[in-house]
């Protein structure tokens, strides 16, 4: 029986990226019912509300989802629509591994890292306020139960993936409560995983030694903001937003996405990088107990992306987005 996943194909780039990372799945034979919801900024335009209680209800049902990105103002407007997602579904994992990919230029080679971002809490509760006139507070929030469930789900994925160590990332010498707390419950945790290693970095020391030296990390967890900045980090070792995946992943659903947004500069000619889409949906055949069909996706984006053959211009190449998705096709079919 066909598996129903919620698919979101978002603004700007999204529905570009999204019909081609819909191909690539069906190609591998998986069945897939992909049902279309809407959210985002012409959803805003068009009702008031950019993420639909039907769309958050059908994300819930099927407990899988593909998501384009989805615009959100800066300063006044609407909750980004990210955020909401991941609070009112309560997907407290963000799941976002950084791999080499031979023939996407970067500055170094044979990187993989995975970040592992709390996604729920610290400073993107949304709890900001005018203190008085002219002083506003943003309140980071770190609770025992978020620190502890993101820390295990790190551990886990060390596991799954067969990684040796995982690092906590974290501020305990300045923000000695929050981030105390967050170390603490992350030794706790360790403690249950013998045979994972476990260290801990200071954040800026962490950006640091991640570009002199990324090889020294396997596993990284830590919470929020810390987990978006240096998420997009490990992004650029491996050759930036366009070939990055991603997961948001709760007890009750999981919304797989690209890093990147909406692309506004090329939107809607034809030209994007579907990769980061494509390797998004590999992550979620494999959370659906897919690894052959994730496999083959995985597999298919190296040998393609390897030859520089059809590869888009990001890439340095011409090809526009449906070229590089019948190539990865192809390349899955030989
Ligand atoms: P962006 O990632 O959309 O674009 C940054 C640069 O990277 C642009 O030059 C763009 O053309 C290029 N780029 C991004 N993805 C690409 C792809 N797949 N192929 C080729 N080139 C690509 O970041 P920006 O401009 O800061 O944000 C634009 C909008 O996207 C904003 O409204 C922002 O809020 C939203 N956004 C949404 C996200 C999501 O829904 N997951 C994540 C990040 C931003």
């Amino acid at each position: 029986m066909a598996r129903a996943v919620t698919l979101i194909p978002g603004d700007g780039i999204g529905p570009e990226v999204t019909a081609a990372a819909r191909r690539v799945v069906d190609a591998t034979g998986v069945a897939i019912d992909w049902q279309v919801y809407p959210a985002g900024e012409d959803e805003f335009a068009k009702t008031g509300e950019a993420l639909p209680q039907e769309t958050l209800d059908a994300i819930e049902r099927n407990y899988f989802a593909l998501k384009g990105p989805t615009a959100t103002p800066s300063g006044a407007g609407y909750r980004s629509v990210n955020v909401r997602i991941r609070q009112k579904l309560d997907l407290y994992a963000n799941f976002r591994p950084a791999k080499s990919i031979p023939g996407a230029s970067t500055r170094y080679e044979n990187i993989d890292l995975i970040v592992v971002r709390e996604n729920t809490e610290g400073l993107y509760s949304g709890l900001e306020h005018q203190v008085v006139p002219g002083v506003v507070e943003s309140l980071r929030i770190i609770t025992e139960k978020g620190s502890e469930r993101v820390v295990r789900f790190a551990f886990e994925a060390a596991i799954q993936y067969g990684r040796r160590k995982v690092t906590a990332v974290h501020k305990a010498n300045i923000l000695k409560m929050s981030d105390g707390l967050f170390l603490n419950v992350a030794r706790q945790v360790a403690k249950k995983y013998p045979s994972i290693e476990y260290d801990e970095s200071i954040v800026d020391a962490a950006a640091m030694k991640l570009v002199l030296n990324p090889y020294q990390f396997d596993v990284l967890v830590m919470e929020n903001l810390f987990g978006d900045i240096l998420s997009d980090l490990t992004s650029g070792l491996v050759g930036g937003l366009g070939l990055t995946p991603s997961g948001n992943i709760g007890e009750k659903c999981a919304v797989f996405e690209a890093v990147h947004g909406t692309a506004p500069d090329i939107a809607g000619r034809g030209i994007a990088n579907p990769t980061a889409l494509i390797l998004s949906a590999a992550l979620m055949l494999r959370r659906m107990d897919e690894p052959h069909a994730a496999e083959r996706v995985e597999n298919a984006v190296r040998k393609v992306i390897g030859e520089r053959k059809t590869v888009t211009g990001d890439l340095g190449g011409s090809a526009t987005t449906n070229q590089y998705a019948d190539a990865l096709i192809a390349a899955m079919n030989t």
